[in-house]
């Protein structure tokens, strides 16, 4: 057997939802889930066109797109109803929707209602989704895993947006947290903490194209050249698989150094 069969398919049979998943780091790690043999692929963003045109890109006989605006707990709760009904199961909730918000949001310049959209999404939103999976993972006894993304700036203080600073402090509170609570389960939580990426939402934040945004971010990692969004499903895969079976509670630095 080759090297690359045997890296591959390490997802066989496997029934992953992925929160965010129409572009950036969630379209980049859905088509490595379907690389590595995921029978069904849940993609659920609140970008309809993009995410259904990805479905049928992956292929339309096991990825589906879902409309999930993940603020929404009933939505969060429908979706992952419908995907135990329609396979039995789920195994991998890949919890990844954030937003950043375009404004400084320095301490003394705060502005609440975009501190509380951002809130609602990237940490009410993300405790939705690990709440509801792991329901389903508890219902019916599956040894599922839960995957957040977080952020290097949910360990490191932040200039600015103190908003997404703490936003992403929140989802590795979370993330320890619900793997204490999921362990007795053999639920595994875990989450990735990228540093910067040129994906659709950081150039809007910082509007700038996407050769900018690689160049600032090269700039400040210990490792020569881009981190891409593929890097980071690289690593989620990794926590969605058994190559991660005793691992839990973990935050994963993908980050090219800059966190050291
Ligand atoms: N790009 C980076 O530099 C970077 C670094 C660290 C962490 N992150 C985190 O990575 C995650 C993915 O971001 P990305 O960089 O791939 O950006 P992206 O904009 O390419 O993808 C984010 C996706 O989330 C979706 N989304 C936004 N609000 C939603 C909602 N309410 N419900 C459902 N889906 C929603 C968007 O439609 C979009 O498809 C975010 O949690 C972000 O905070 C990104």
């Amino acid at each position: 057997m080759g090297e690359s069969s045997v890296c591959k398919n390490k997802l066989e049979g496997k029934v992953a939802i992925i929160t965010g998943g129409a572009s950036g780091i969630g379209e980049a790690t859905a088509r490595v889930f379907s690389e590595h043999g995921a029978r069904a692929i849940i993609i659920a963003d609140i970008q309809d066109e993009l995410g259904q045109n990805l479905a049928s890109s992956i292929g339309s006989h096991f990825c589906t797109f879902i409309h999930c605006d993940v603020t929404n707990e009933d939505q969060v709760k429908s979706m992952v109803e419908w995907t135990v009904q329609k396979y039995g199961q789920l195994d991998i909730m890949f919890s990844n929707a954030g937003i950043v918000n375009r404004s400084d949001q320095t301490v003394l310049d705060l502005e609440f209602s975009a501190f509380d959209r951002l809130f609602a999404v990237n940490v009410r939103g993300m405790a939705a989704c690990v709440k509801h999976a792991a329901r389903a993972m508890v219902d019916r006894g599956v040894k599922g895993c839960i995957v957040c993304t977080a952020s290097v700036a949910g360990s490191h203080g932040m200039g600015r947006r103190t908003d997404y600073c703490m936003s992403k402090h929140a989802v590795v509170g979370l993330v320890r947290s619900a793997s204490k609570q999921l362990g007795e389960h053999g639920i595994r939580v875990n989450c990735v903490s990228p540093h910067g990426i040129a994906t659709p939402m950081m150039c809007k934040a910082l509007e700038m194209e996407a050769d900018e945004v690689e160049k600032v971010y090269e700039a400040r990692t210990r490792l020569k050249g881009v981190l891409r969004a593929r890097h980071v499903a690289d690593a989620v895969l990794f926590l969605a698989s058994d190559q991660s079976a005793f691992v839990t509670g973990h935050d994963l630095s993908v980050d090219g150094g800059f966190s050291t």
